[in-house]
C-alpha cells in the first residue's frame, strides 16, 4: 500500500466513526465508495458464493450507514449505489429489524356503545369523574400498512415494516424512493422514529393495475394489497416506479418529546415535513368524537384513498403515559371502525374443516362475489347453531331463519377478518333446498364428533390420532407468533406430514429432522422445492429456534383458550418452563394452592386455567410436549424491569380503596416496575397495600406477618419511579 493510499484508508476509517451530519463532502464521497465496495463484496460472498463473510447485523449496519449518507448527500449517490440493488438484503428476503419501541395494534370499537365504554374505562383508570373534561385527537384510520422511519441527526437511517410488532423487515432502500418520506429533517430531535401508514390512492391503484394488465404483471385486489406488494419489493427500483404515499400519525423512540399533546405532536411532524391527515381534529368527550366520526364517514367516499374507521387517542401525552399498554394495544386509543360492506351471493356448498383443537367448523363455499374490493368465495358459518338460526342460548338469530345449500346469502367483511354470512333471503330459496344436517362424526378420521354441554362447537374426539388436528396443530406451531420458522410454512407442513421417509408428525419431529436426514442432506434435498441450499437454510432456521422464549413456546402448543396475550401473562408469572410444568402437574382443577395461584393471575380465568391443566395432564398430549421440550432451550421469561425499581420481582396485593389513583392504574404501574400483582393474599405475597375499608385481605396479611403499607407509603416507596 502506498503512503497516500494508507492515508486515504485512515481518513475513511475515521470517516466511518463520524456522525453522518458532521461528514464533509469529501469524507462522505470516500465513504460511499468504500461502502459500495464492501457491500458489493458481501453480496457476492452471500449470494454468488453462498459463503457469507460478515454477520447480518454488520451487513445491515453498512447498508444503513450508506443510506444515511446518501440521504444527506443525495448528489453524491453513486451509479453503482448499493441502496437500490436486487438481492442486497441478507438472508432470504429482507433483513430483520428489532423495533426500539414495539409497534402495537389497536383495539376496535364497532358502535357508539363501544366508544362510550372506552371513554368510561379511561375515566375509571385515571380516576376522572364523568363530567371532567377529557380531550381526544381523532384521526382517520388509513387502510394501508404501517411503517417505522428512524431518523438520526435528521437523516433517515432505517425504515422497517411492523412485522410481528417486535421485529420487522428492513425496507430502507424502498422507503427512500417514496416522495412523501423526507430523507432529511431540519430541527428534528437527535433520535426520531416516525410511524405512519404507507398507502396508495384509488387513482394510482387503478392506473397501476391497468399498467400491470398491459405488461402481463400481477394485478392487485385492492389498494392496500398494492401498497404492501409495492413496498415489499426486493428491487427498490420497482418500489420507485409505484406511486406510494405516507401519512405520519405516531412515533417510536425519541430523544426528546415532540409535544405535550397528540395533536401538538402531529402538528410538529407536519412542521418537520411529513404529510399528516387533514381530517385530524381535537375533540372533547364522546359526543364530540361521534360527531366527528359521522363527518369523516360522510366524506369517506370522496377522499380518494381507503380509510376503514376513525382512531381516537387521548390527547394529553402525560395521560397517555399513565394509561400505558395492555399486552398488544394501548389503553389510550381505539379504532372506531366503519360498518362492514355487504353483498349477496349463492351458497354453493358447506364444507367441514377440522381445526387444531378438533373443532368442526362449517365453511360456506360461495359463488365468487366482490365485497369491499375483494373477491370472496369462502366464508365462515361459525357452528351448527348458527346455520340452524339459533344462538348459543337457543334463542333465534336471523329471526330463526336457517341457512341451506342453494340459498342466497348476505356476505360481509369486517377489517381483515374472515368473511361472514349475515343473512339469508328466503324468497329466493330453491324449492328442493334441504335443511343442513351437521355431521356427527369427524370427516377426517371418523371419530365421534361430540358437543359438550354449554359448548357451541362440535369437536372430533380423535385427539392426536386425527390427522387434521395434528396437521393444524403443526401449522399453528410454526406460525408467526409461535415458532415462526422461515421456510416451514403451512404448505411445507402438509408435505412433511404426508412424507414417509422423513415425516413431521408432531412438533418434536421438526427438531430431529436434520439428525434424521443425516449429514448428506440426501433425503430432503431430492424432493420438490428442496435443493441442498434450501435444505441447509431450513435446518439453520430450525436450529435458530431451538432457543425459544417461554411465552412463544406456550402459545405454540396450541392449547385451547390460550392466545398470545394469555401465553405472555402465564410466562411472566411462572418465569421458567420447569416452574410452569411443576405447577401444572401438581394442580387440581378448582382447588388447591396451584389452582389459587393460577386463577389469581390477572387475566387468567377458570376456563383458561382448566384448559392448561387438562392439556398438561393428558397423557399422550403431555408425552408429546415433553418430547418437544427435550429438544429445546426454553428461555426464561424476564419482565422488563425499570432500573433500580424497589418492587421488582415482588408480589403485591392491593386492597381497600385507593384515593390517589384507581386500582387499575396502581396495578399497571406496579407491573411496569417489575412487580407481580395478585388478587389474593398468600404466603407468597411480599407486600400488601391497604387503603381505607380493607377487610379480610389486610387481616390475613397481618396473620401471615406480611408487610402492609397504606397508599401514601406505597407512593413514597415507588417515589418518582
Ligand atoms: S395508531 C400504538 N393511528 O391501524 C398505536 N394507527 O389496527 C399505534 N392505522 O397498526 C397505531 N391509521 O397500521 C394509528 N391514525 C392512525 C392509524 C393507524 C391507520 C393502522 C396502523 C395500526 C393499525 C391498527
Amino acid at each position: 500500500m502506498s503512503d497516500s493510499e494508507q492515508e486515504k484508508g485512515a481518513a475513511i476509517k475515521q470517516g466511518a466513526g463520524i456522525a453522518v451530519d458532521r461528514l464533509t463532502t469529501a469524507e462522505a464521497k470516500a465513504e460511499l465508495s468504500r461502502l459500495a465496495a464492501e457491500i458489493g463484496a458481501a453480496n457476492r460472498a452471500y449470494h454468488a458464493e453462498d459463503a457469507p463473510e460478515i454477520s447480518d447485523a454488520a451487513y445491515d449496519a453498512l447498508k444503513q450507514r450508506n443510506a444515511a449518507i446518501e440521504a444527506r448527500f443525495p448528489e453524491l449517490k453513486r451509479a453503482d449505489s448499493p441502496s437500490g440493488q436486487v438481492g442486497a438484503a441478507p438472508s432470504d428476503g429482507f433483513g430483520k429489524v428489532r423495533h426500539a419501541v414495539r409497534m402495537l395494534s389497536l383495539e376496535n370499537a364497532f358502535d357508539e356503545t363501544d366508544v362510550a365504554e372506552f371513554d368510561q374505562r379511561i375515566r375509571r383508570f385515571l380516576g376522572l369523574s364523568d363530567d371532567a373534561p377529557l380531550a381526544y385527537t381523532a384521526e382517520p384510520k388509513i387502510d394501508g400498512l404501517s411503517l417505522s422511519l428512524r431518523y438520526e441527526n435528521g437523516a433517515l437511517v432505517q425504515a422497517a415494516t411492523r412485522g410481528d410488532g417486535e421485529v420487522g423487515e428492513n425496507v430502507t432502500a424502498n422507503a427512500l424512493t417514496i416522495a412523501d418520506i423526507p430523507q432529511t429533517l431540519a430541527g428534528a430531535p437527535e433520535i426520531l422514529e416516525v410511524r405512519g401508514e404507507v398507502y396508495m390512492s384509488h387513482a394510482d391503484f387503478a392506473a397501476l393495475n391497468a399498467r400491470q394488465e398491459v405488461t402481463g404483471g400481477k394485478t392487485f385486489a385492492n389498494p392496500r394489497n398494492a401498497a404492501a406488494g409495492s413496498l415489499r419489493q426486493l428491487d427498490a427500483g420497482i418500489t420507485r416506479a409505484r406511486p406510494l404515499r405516507f401519512f405520519a400519525y405516531a412515533w417510536g423512540e425519541l430523544s426528546e418529546p415532540l409535544s405535550t399533546t397528540q395533536h401538538g405532536a402531529i402538528a410538529r411532524l407536519a412542521g418537520l415535513g411529513f404529510q399528516t391527515n387533514p381530517l385530524t381534529d381535537r375533540l372533547d368527550g364522546v359526543e364530540g368524537l361521534l360527531r366527528h366520526y359521522k363527518d369523516v364517514e360522510a366524506r369517506r367516499a370522496a377522499l380518494g384513498y381507503d380509510i376503514d374507521g376513525v382512531v381516537y387517542k387521548v390527547d394529553d401525552l402525560r395521560l397517555q403515559e399513565r394509561l400505558g399498554f395492555r399486552s398488544t394495544t394501548p389503553r389510550w386509543a381505539i379504532a372506531h371502525k366503519f360498518p362492514a360492506e355487504l353483498a349477496w351471493t349463492v351458497l354453493e356448498a358447506i364444507d367441514i374443516q377440522v381445526g387444531r383443537t378438533g373443532a368442526l367448523s362449517p365453511v360456506a363455499r360461495l359463488r365468487p362475489v366482490t365485497v369491499g374490493g375483494v373477491v370472496v368465495s369462502n366464508a365462515t358459518l361459525h357452528n351448527e347453531d348458527y346455520i340452524a338460526g339459533r344462538d348459543s342460548t337457543g334463542g333465534p338469530i336471523r329471526e330463526g331463519r336457517d341457512i341451506r345449500v342453494g340459498d342466497w346469502v348476505q356476505v360481509y367483511r369486517a377489517g381483515d377478518v374472515i368473511p361472514k354470512i349475515k343473512d339469508v333471503d328466503l324468497s329466493r330459496r330453491p324449492a328442493d333446498a334441504e335443511p343442513y344436517v351437521f355431521p356427527g362424526v369427524c370427516p377426517e378420521c371418523g371419530s365421534a364428533a361430540l358437543r359438550e354441554p354449554g359448548d357451541a362447537v362440535r369437536r372430533c374426539a380423535g385427539g392426536l390420532i386425527c390427522p387434521a388436528q395434528a396437521v393444524e396443530k403443526l401449522k399453528h406451531f410454526v406460525s408467526r407468533g409461535a415458532f415462526d420458522i422461515e421456510g416451514l410454512g403451512a404448505k411445507q407442513i402438509e408435505m412433511f406430514f404426508a412424507d414417509d421417509l422423513l415425516p413431521i408428525r408432531e412438533p418434536a419431529d421438526i427438531f430431529t429432522l436434520a439428525a434424521r436426514d443425516g449429514a448428506n442432506l440426501a433425503k430432503l434435498a431430492n424432493r420438490d422445492g428442496f435443493g441442498e441450499k434450501s435444505t441447509s437454510k431450513l435446518f439453520e432456521a430450525i436450529e435458530e429456534r431451538r432457543e425459544i422464549p417461554l411465552a412463544r413456546l406456550l402459545f405454540a402448543l396450541g392449547i385451547r383458550h390460550l392466545g398470545e396475550a394469555g401465553a405472555s401473562i402465564i410466562a411472566s408469572h411462572y418465569g421458567t418452563w420447569p416452574a410452569f410444568e411443576a405447577a401444572m402437574t401438581a394442580a387440581r382443577i378448582g382447588e388447591g394452592p396451584e389452582w389459587d395461584d393460577l386463577v389469581g393471575i390477572d387475566g387468567v380465568g377458570a376456563v383458561m386455567a382448566s384448559s392448561l391443566i387438562t392439556t398438561m395432564q393428558q397423557e399422550a398430549e403431555r408425552a408429546s410436549i415433553d418430547r418437544l421440550v427435550a429438544q429445546l432451550e426454553v428461555q426464561e421469561s424476564r419482565r422488563v424491569v425499570a432500573e433500580g425499581s424497589p418492587v421488582a420481582g415482588k408480589t403485591i396485593v392491593f386492597t381497600g380503596t385507593l384515593e390517589k389513583m384507581s386500582r387499575a392504574e396502581a396495578k399497571a404501574r406496579a407491573e411496569a416496575l417489575g412487580a407481580k400483582v395478585a388478587g389474593s393474599v398468600s404466603a407468597k405475597t411480599d407486600l400488601v397495600v391497604a387503603g381505607p375499608g380493607a377487610g379480610s385481605k389486610a387481616k390475613k396479611a397481618t396473620d401471615l406477618g406480611i408487610e402492609t403499607i397504606d397508599e401514601d407509603g406505597w407512593l413514597a416507596l415507588i417515589g418518582g419511579a
